[in-house]
């Protein structure tokens, strides 16, 4: 899964690291073991309410925000010549950010359902990813994807992550919305 993607990391440890994570999407804590997992092609990125809503919402955002992020990143490096981002940082983390998704939401033939997971899915992936050795800059970036005010992106990687999400995330809205108007018309 996303092995164009993970391919681009250049680093062996990292790479190895989510290719893995991405096989076997672990769940460490038994007692999280509960939560029924859907396979990435399958899972919708939320509810129907939300953003990508829908069967293989995950794979499609999941794709789309890492290409967004790579280059939101060559963009920056052109206009900021002396500006570092780390690209496999950047790219381990985008391929990570939503991935326990896989455990929060799913389909039924009556649309999106939740889990009941108490744990937001970007606390969740920070928690996993930080008991499987993560490079703590990919965990601060997964961890603060959802830009909120007590953990908020404190690094480049992390800010291009968080907008690019964004950017993604309202997309799929407006995608959504525009296609209920031609409906209406
Ligand atoms: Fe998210
Ligand atoms: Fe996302």
């Amino acid at each position: 899964m996303f092995e164009k993607y993970v391919k681009m990391i250049k680093d062996e440890q990292l790479r190895k690291k989510v290719e893995s994570f991405i096989a076997k999407l672990p769940v460490s804590n038994k007692n999280f073991k509960k939560y029924r997992r859907t396979d990435i092609e399958r899972t919708p990125g939320g509810p129907e309410s939300f953003h990508h809503g829908y069967k293989g919402g995950l794979k499609k955002h999941t794709e789309s925000v890492t290409s967004l992020a790579i280059n939101i990143a060559k963009s920056l490096k052109k206009s900021y010549p002396n500006l570092k981002i780390d690209m496999d940082v950047l790219i381990a983390s985008a391929l990570l950010h939503d991935i326990m998704k896989v455990h929060t939401f799913y389909m039924t033939k009556d649309g999106v359902r939740h889990s009941g997971v108490l744990l937001d899915h970007g606390i969740w992936a920070a928690a996993e990813l930080y008991t499987h050795e993560f490079p703590e800059e990919v965990i601060h970036c997964v961890a603060s994807h959802g830009g909120s005010e007590i953990n908020p992106p404190l690094t480049i990687e992390a800010n291009i992550l968080r907008y690019a999400d964004m950017i993604d995330t309202e997309t799929d809205i407006f995608m959504s919305q525009s296609l209920i108007s031609e409906l209406i018309k």
